[in-house]
């Protein structure tokens, strides 16, 4: 929203104050712009707001890995129909201009080579094998290790949770209806954000978020697996930066195109919450060894596209803005 703003554009928030992700109601103003309180599957209000609107960025959604399946209809609804209903609504106003909050999680299990068999995609990890601690996934040919490595916005999308799945069918249906309007996408494909203003621990939040909840109390961060596990985190203000280069790239582009939002400097969740814990002064994590059957082992991208097509780089180093997360404060 800052940046937004410090851009010269006049912006107005939505927000549901969903309660995955407030505790407390949103406020009614965001660094100076007014939030309208509502949800996306309203559509009368949705068509309202859209009035004078000349561009959306569309970031409402339920993220996670949630609960359990009762989550479903939830994630779906928030997600897929307040997509749609939205898409409809800009359709209808000749709102021709989005860009999309998409998610690494559209490709599952990130890019892996195997010594022997090359480039192959990791099967879905079983419960067998995570029990055993056996948690880096295996050459679907021949079984033998793999090597992780970045994957590029051509991978296969693959999704392998609820969430992944409703961030899939919003890339599709932003793309039909870019190919039906004549409007313009871009999609961008988050990697792991963190930084100051995320939101307290919920089933809803990422680990950034939930292990810096744990240390604001005094407690240690709990990493599952043998905290091998290979993300990009990326800090919210290239985030931010990255959403204003793609708002401008929709007046240059046409058509749907897709980047991943990435640092290009992968970190394992274990160096996180170890760098996380120094920082706050905190207790060194603890390796649970406990596992979620959503995750994805490795997963970790080429930020080339966004260089090239959008000028997006990432200019947060990893320490400084762990230094800075460490003692920011969380959203209620
Ligand atoms: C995360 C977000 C996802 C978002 C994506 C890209 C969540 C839950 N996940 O996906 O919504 O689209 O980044 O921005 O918001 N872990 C621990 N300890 C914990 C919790 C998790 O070690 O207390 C581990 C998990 O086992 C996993 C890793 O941390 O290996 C990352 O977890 P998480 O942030 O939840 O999910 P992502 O799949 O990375």
């Amino acid at each position: 929203m800052t940046a937004l703003r410090e851009a010269g554009h006049r912006v107005t928030v939505v927000d549901a104050g969903h309660p995955g992700a407030h505790r407390v109601p949103p406020p009614d103003t965001v660094a100076g712009a007014p939030v309208l309180r509502l949800d996306l599957r309203d559509r009368p209000a949705v068509a309202d707001a859209l009035a004078g609107v000349d561009a959306v960025i569309h970031q409402a959604a339920m993220v996670g890995l949630g609960v359990d399946l009762d989550d479903l209809p939830e994630y779906v609804g928030c997600n897929d129909l307040g997509t749609a209903v939205l898409l409809a609504a800009m359709a209808r106003a000749g709102v021709p201009r989005l860009v999309l909050a998409s998610s690494m999680v559209v490709y599952g299990e990130g890019s892996y080579t195997c010594p022997e068999h090359g480039s192959v995609s990791a099967a879905p990890r079983v419960v067998a094998h995570l029990a055993a601690g056996r948690f880096e996934p295996p050459c679907p040919v021949c079984g033998a290790a793999l090597d992780p490595g970045l994957i590029s916005e051509d991978a296969p999308l693959d999704p392998r949770s609820v969430y992944a799945a409703t961030k899939v069918a919003q890339e599709h249906l932003t793309a039909a209806w870019a190919r039906q309007t004549g409007g313009t996408v871009v999609a961008l494909r988050y990697h792991n954000v963190y930084g100051p203003g995320m939101p307290r621990d919920t089933p809803y939040s990422g680990v950034a978020a939930i292990f810096r909840s744990a240390l604001e109390v005094g407690r240690a961060p709990r990493v599952f697996e043998d905290g091998g596990q290979r993300r990009d985190f990326v800090h919210v203000r290239d985030v931010a930066a990255a959403n204003l280069a793609a708002l401008d790239a929709t007046v240059t582009r046409s058509g749907w195109r897709a980047y991943n939002i990435a640092s290009g400097r992968p970190a394992t969740v274990g160096q996180m919450a170890s760098e996380l814990a120094r920082a706050a002064g905190g207790p060194p994590p603890i390796v649970t060894g406990e596992f979620r059957l959503g995750d994805v082992r490795h997963i970790v991208a080429s930020p080339a596209r966004a260089g090239s097509e959008l000028g997006f780089r990432a200019a947060v180093d990893l320490a400084d803005g762990v230094a800075e997360f460490a003692c920011a404060p969380l959203r209620g």
